[in-house]
């Protein structure tokens, strides 16, 4: 078992004793085996997210995500699945916050739990996780985009410890009607009080 799956493990572990439906999923890396499950779980929520009559090209194929995951792997970039009984129950990633260096220590994320696992505990243990992650590869802040609407995301960063940074207003139109984003952030580690050591990241 790897830190990050440790971690996760350790922290769903804890969160679920004591309560009356102790789940015993795990988190951990995701691997290629994972892409069909995590892309029916995207699929799923897309589908939810979006208006009647209004063509939607950012639905990855299963390459795509194969590639992408490997990528983020590769430089460091948690990719992390939830899994019960080699069920997927939910995925986490993050990518750079922006391309241009300056940036490097700053990643950006995103979390979709599968629909009929909402509520359990999965989201925030996943969450945990990728901090975790986050932190131990060096990054500094996590950022992220939630939609003024999505009160269940929104909860959920709040519990922990994101800060509302920003909103962004009418910066979503669907349902005919536009829609407030809210931009939050987290410190990671020293976060912004020390100085980056010079490496590992100074290749990405
Ligand atoms: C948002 C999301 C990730 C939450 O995951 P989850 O597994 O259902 O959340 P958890 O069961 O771990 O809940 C953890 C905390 O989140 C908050 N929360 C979760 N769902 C909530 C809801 N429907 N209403 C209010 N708060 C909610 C609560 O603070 C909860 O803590 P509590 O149980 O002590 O009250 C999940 O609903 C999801 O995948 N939504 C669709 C995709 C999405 O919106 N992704 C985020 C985009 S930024």
């Amino acid at each position: 078992m790897t830190l990050t799956e440790k971690a996760g493990a350790e922290k769903a572990s804890e969160e679920n004793a004591g309560t009356e439906k102790a789940s015993p999923f795990r988190v951990r890396s995701s691997i290629d085996a994972d892409i069909d499950a995590m892309l029916a779980i995207y699929r799923r929520h897309i589908r939810l997210g979006v208006e009647e009559g209004v063509e939607d090209s950012g639905v990855p194929e299963p390459s795509d995500l194969r590639d992408r995951r490997k990528n983020l792997q590769d430089r460091r970039l948690p990719h992390l699945v939830a899994v019960d009984n080699g069920e997927v129950l939910g995925y986490a990633y993050v990518v750079p916050f922006r391309k241009r260096p300056a940036y490097r220590f700053s990643v950006k994320h995103s979390i979709y739990i599968r629909h009929d696992q909402r509520r359990h505990g999965v989201g925030e243990a996943l969450m945990n996780a990728l901090i975790d992650a986050c932190a131990a590869s060096g990054f500094r802040r996590m950022i992220s985009y939630i939609d003024a609407d999505n009160a269940a995301s929104l909860a959920l960063h709040e519990k922990l410890g994101f800060s509302r940074a920003g909103l962004l207003p009418g910066a979503a139109y669907r349902n005919g009607r536009w829609s407030d984003t809210v931009l939050i952030e987290r410190s990671l580690g020293h976060g912004s009080t020390t100085p980056p050591p010079p490496l590992p990241l100074s290749k990405m």
